[in-house]
């Protein structure tokens, strides 16, 4: 059996010996969003560590686990931290959380992440509804043999982030009178921020937002043909668009500040989602 599936496999079994529980979306938790399981009528809680196989975060701050309950009555399971690329893993750890959440029953992807703006209108402190990625320079996940019971070897990725998620989303923020910016979000490798020179090419190329996850996590699962929307909170602007140097303590601090209206915006747009796939 191809060693990514029979990992994941692995790790599959290790979480149903412990847990059925079947979720309908799956919410990846961002910075900023490190509490939401305060929103959440949980049901059980599932620590990284104690799934055979899983890879595990290093990464200061970042809680490791799967959070299983409801958000409004609407079953969900939350991934509360993730592991990233820059941890040194590879492509194919970075998103076994992801497609174990499908396996798990999710037919929703929700992403959620703190990222730079790079577009001039951004304010530190925005939320943007993402609308496309752009991920050619860090490895595509799918990269290996494919996994054929997962999806197909050339997968489309015309439309990644389901137009009507994003409007669901979209509507969502308007009906809660929160801003909501909009735009293309570009995952860099990190873990080093960008030059300002990087900033700039970035927006060249179209990125309206930089971050260092997601983008992978969307790749995968629109590979097995889970529908996925996700949005940034714009914890700061891109290097060189400010006269001050970037901090991740700066993004820290934007995103607990807008916390709230993020946390109410995604609460929201799941229960508007759950709504619409069951119609
Ligand atoms: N660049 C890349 N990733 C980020 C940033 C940034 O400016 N802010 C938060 N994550």
């Amino acid at each position: 059996m191809n060693p990514v599936y029979e990992k994941l496999m692995k790790c599959y079994e290790s979480v149903r010996e412990k847990i059925d529980f079947v979720p309908e979306i799956a919410l990846v938790l961002g910075s900023g969003l490190g509490d939401y399981g305060e929103s959440i009528d949980v049901v059980a809680t599932l620590d990284y560590h104690d799934i055979e196989g899983f890879p595990v975060s290093t990464v200061e701050g970042h809680k490791g686990r799967f959070i299983f309950g409801y958000v409004d009555g609407v079953p969900v399971v939350c991934m509360q931290g993730r592991v990233h690329y820059y941890e040194g893993y590879n492509m194919t750890d970075v998103v076994l959380p992801t497609r174990l959440m499908k396996l798990m029953g999710a037919k929703v992807l929700f992403l959620t992440n703190a990222a730079g703006g790079l577009n001039w209108d951004f304010a530190a402190g925005d939320l943007m509804l993402i609308t496309d990625h752009i991920m050619n320079f860090v490895p595509s996940p799918l990269i290996g043999q494919n996994i054929n019971e997962l999806g197909q070897r050339f997968p489309d990725m015309s439309d990644i982030y389901k137009p009507d998620l994003q409007e669901i989303i979209r509507s969502t923020a308007k009906e809660l009178n929160l801003k909501l910016q909009e735009g293309v979000y570009i995952q860099l490798s990190g873990p080093n921020f960008e030059t300002p020179m990087e900033v700039k090419m970035c927006r060249l190329l179209g990125a309206d937002a930089a971050g260092m996850s997601t983008a992978a996590e969307a790749v995968a699962a629109n590979h097995m043909g889970m529908r996925v929307c996700g949005i940034s909170c714009i914890s700061n602007l891109g290097c060189g668009m400010t006269s001050s140097p970037l901090s991740h303590i700066e993004v820290q601090e934007t995103a607990d500040r807008v916390a709230v209206q993020f946390k109410q915006l995604v609460t929201a747009s799941i229960v508007n989602i759950h709504k619409h796939i069951n119609a």
